[in-house]
């Protein structure tokens, strides 16, 4: 079988190609413009290093690299080596895979190739996993100096004592997700990996409306609860739409000027750009005990002055808790539950381990559910039930406020939704 390429693109001053042989799929960065260039720069940047790499001092580094270069007969302009200089001083080898907007995902283990998933092969061939890279990890040394660059960037410390890690990259490098072993650990390999976050998209309660998932009457009913600084509780199957309905609501409903604090266990609510917005990530529990961590951060949020909402994007365990505390101090709370109904929600967030009290659960304005329906044109997302609940005495009761129809859906319809790729890009 030769050799096919099946794309060829740039990713900053890289070239970038990805082939098809005989042994399977490979990622390429052009050697020449690549990785030796990266590497000249960084030896000419060393060699012209005066002062300290800040200020001016970087843009005279920038310059009298890009002169030596040329020198040796290469021929760059300053913003090549301006792009190239931040490559080698900031993620080294990854940086221009952690720039590849089309690798999802990045694993190293131990010295050798650095392996990707990358979305033109995933769909290509869906049994493609991870593919190998030319980047190879060359020594212990330089694999320890990524894993320490990860660390520190994520501010969560790498140590002997704390030899595995599970933290985020700060928002501007993109807050993606990344898991970093020490050598000792797996028997001598030291492992790195990153699960890229896919870029913020701005999805409009507009667009959902438009796309069919919620209809007019709803869009009304949240709009109302919103603006009074009501709660909401979104239910709904893995899937369903929840997370996407909650970002929807709160980037179209909720103005950027209002206050409002996010708690999230896996980051996916982005603050929105120029919004006094706050955002916690903080590892939440399932069934333990409420974390002194998660109350120090109600705390937290309480105190930076948090007049609005607080947002816990999603309720799974005894942090229930939390979101109930801030709306009892007078906030709205908004949150998202895995739950096939309304009535389920509360019987699963009255009963063991969240304990809530019917009486708290009345304090929701609302109960959203999602679920799938059948469309004519295949199964979709959708709101289909939402509920007001209110306590008579003090029994917790729903009163229904909207329903849509489901139809007949079978498992296997429900499966080719889920495995379909995203239709928005979130
Ligand atoms: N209205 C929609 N149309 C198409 N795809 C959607 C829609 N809403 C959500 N999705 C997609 O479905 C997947 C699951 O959505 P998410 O909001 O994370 O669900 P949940 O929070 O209920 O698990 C995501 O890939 C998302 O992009
Ligand atoms: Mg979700």
């Amino acid at each position: 079988m030769p050799v096919k390429i099946i794309a060829n693109y740039n990713v900053g001053t890289n070239e970038v190609k990805i082939l098809k042989g005989p042994k399977g799929y490979q990622y390429i960065v052009n050697k020449e413009y690549g990785n030796n260039f990266v590497n000249e720069v960084r030896k000419a940047a060393e060699t012209s290093i005066i002062g300290q790499l800040s200020g001016s001092s970087l843009y005279k580094t920038i310059k009298s690299a890009t002169m030596l270069l040329r020198r040796k007969g290469l021929r760059v302009l300053e913003s090549d080596v301006a792009y190239a200089l931040r490559e080698s001083l900031k993620y080294r080898k990854l940086q221009v895979l952690i720039d590849d907007p089309y690798i999802e995902d990045i694993s190293v283990v131990g010295t050798g190739p650095i392996w990707v998933r990358h979305s033109i092969v995933i769909k290509e061939d869906p049994l493609a996993d991870y593919i190998q890279t030319n980047i190879i990890i060359g020594s212990e040394l330089e694999l320890l100096q990524h894993i320490s660059i990860l660390s520190e960037r994520s501010g969560r410390a790498i140590s002997k004592l704390n030899p595995i890690i599970d933290a985020n990259l700060p928002e501007e490098d993109g807050s993606h997700r990344i898991h970093l072993v020490l050598p000792e650990i797996t028997g001598g390999k030291g492992e790195i990996v990153i699960r890229k976050k896919k870029p913020y998209r701005f999805v409009s309660l507009r667009e959902l409306q438009k796309e069919g998932m919620i209809e007019e009457p709803v869009v009304s009913l949240i709009k109302k609860v919103i603006h009074e600084k009501g709660s909401l509780l979104i239910v709904g199957p893995p899937g369903s739409g929840k997370t996407t309905l909650l970002r929807a609501i709160l980037y179209s409903l909720v103005p950027p000027s209002w206050k409002v604090a996010i708690i999230e266990d896996t980051p996916e609510i982005d603050l929105p750009p120029g919004s006094s917005w706050v955002k916690y990530v903080v590892p939440l529990t399932s069934s333990k005990e409420v974390t002194l961590d998660q109350l120090t951060l109600t705390k937290a949020a309480l105190r930076s002055s948090v007049s609005k909402f607080l947002v816990v994007g999603e309720t799974r365990g005894k942090e229930a808790r939390v979101l109930v505390q801030a709306m009892n101090m007078g906030l709205g709370g908004l949150t998202t539950f895995h739950g096939g109904s309304p009535e389920e929600a509360i019987r699963r967030l009255t009963s063991h381990p969240i304990d809530l009290t019917q009486e708290q659960l009345g304090m929701f304005k609302l109960i959203i559910t999602l679920g799938f329906i059948e469309s004519g044109k295949g199964i979709k997302r959708s709101v289909i039930d939402v509920s007001m609940p209110y306590l008579d005495g003090n029994l917790l009761k729903l009163k229904r406020l909207y329903q849509r129809k489901t139809g007949e859906i079978t498992e296997e319809k429900l499966m080719e939704v889920l495995t379909e790729k995203p239709a928005l890009n979130l």
